[in-house]
């Protein structure tokens, strides 16, 4: 006799018990893992499905899916980007996310990704930052203070050895709400009240501003020889923050060409400036920074497989935990052809 299968049930991890396995885990430790995880997966490269993802956008914002798989497994990310929304009190950045066997098509996992994407962008983060920015990196500026901004300081500092960060924000209550959360975690704080203060002696600098617009976070004269930048905010088309004239003499590094042609900071150049991606640094195949001097630039816009990486990380880490619950998700007859049978019965 045919018998309903156990993977009807979908594992589902909810907000709160996202917060208690990342509290179990660590946070720092998370953050590591997953850009191992990051790392791991970009070295794979060529066995990914990749495109760049697909976005639904209004005036106020872009709703997009970002699906991959390796083969073996499927990921695919909903999430929104809203600037608007903080000044209503809600989230940027939502999101919620699925893994599943591409054997059978069945869904393994069901999880909140607001959470994940903030620790999964930090960590993609702290892993450029590792390969690109200069040896020995001690100071980053931290431009934007809103959600992200905590997660990119912890990456940089459990991934990169940076243990002094300097912050800036439009809004000093932002600044000051970022210093506070980031007290007591092992970094040196400095809150700053100009962009220019910020960068004082930084040698890594990250943006992750929001605004849905083409911004100017960063002007050329403010940029000098050896930084590394991190462009994380300008991730939709006509929304950026470095003054092109910076990526203009910026070694770029990028995730997926494609999709970061139309949403990075390289929107404003031309379809064919060089860029170099990440994942051929990662591997070896292609030199990072190439000298001292030389001004590096992170364009990153958040590519499906690191959040295939995170999903997979999550579905890894949950196992033996009480942090999941099983959702009955998949209408799974005993019988596979007698779908209306269940339902007819189920009266
Ligand atoms: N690349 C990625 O993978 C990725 C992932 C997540 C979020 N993001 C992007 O990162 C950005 C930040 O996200 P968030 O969730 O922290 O947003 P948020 O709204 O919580 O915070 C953004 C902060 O930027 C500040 N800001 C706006 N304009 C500024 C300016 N000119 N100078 C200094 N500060 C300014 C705002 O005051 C606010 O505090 C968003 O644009 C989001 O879309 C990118």
């Amino acid at each position: 006799m045919l018998k309903a299968s156990s993977r009807a049930l979908v594992a589902f991890v909810s907000v709160d018990n996202m917060m208690r396995l990342v509290h179990h885990i660590g946070i720092a430790t998370f953050i590591a893992d997953l850009a191992r995880n990051i790392t791991e997966d970009f070295a794979k490269w060529d066995q990914f499905d990749k495109t760049p993802r697909v976005g639904s956008h209004s005036d106020v914002g872009v709703i997009e899916l970002m699906p991959t798989s390796d083969g073996v497994l499927y990921g695919f990310k909903y999430v929104n980007g809203h600037p608007k929304n903080m000044g209503e009190g809600l989230q940027t950045v939502t999101a919620f996310g699925v893994l599943s066997d591409v054997y059978s098509g069945y869904p393994l996992l069901l999880t909140e990704m607001t959470l994940l994407t903030a620790l999964r962008t930090a960590a993609m983060t702290a892993v450029a930052t590792k390969h690109l920015a200069a040896p020995g990196a001690t100071t980053m500026a931290m431009i934007g203070n809103g959600a992200q901004s905590e997660f990119q300081c912890l990456a940089v500092k459990a991934v990169c050895g940076i243990s002094h960060v300097r912050l800036y924000d439009l809004d000093p209550a932002a600044t000051a709400k970022c210093a506070r959360n980031l007290d007591g975690l092992g970094l040196h704080v400095t809150q700053c009240a100009s962009p220019e203060e910020a960068i004082e002696g930084a040698q890594v600098i990250t943006t992750a501003t929001a605004d849905k617009d083409m911004q100017t976070i960063l002007t050329d004269n403010m940029v000098g020889a050896g930084v590394h930048i991190n462009a994380i905010g300008g991730d939709c088309p006509g929304k950026t923050e470095l003054h092109r004239d910076i990526v203009a003499r910026a070694h770029i590094f990028v995730e997926y060409p494609p999709q970061t042609r139309i949403e990075g900071e390289i929107q404003q150049m031309p379809a064919d400036h060089p860029v170099t991606e990440l994942w051929q640094v990662i591997t070896g195949q292609t030199q990072g920074r190439r000298s001292a001097a030389e001004v590096t630039l992170f364009d990153g816009v958040g590519f499906a497989i690191e959040d295939f990486s995170a999903l997979r990380y999550v579905d890894d880490r949950i196992k033996d935990t009480p942090y999941y619950v099983d959702l009955d998700l998949i209408a799974d007859p005993d019988d596979p052809r007698d779908l209306f049978g269940m339902l007819k019965r189920a009266r």
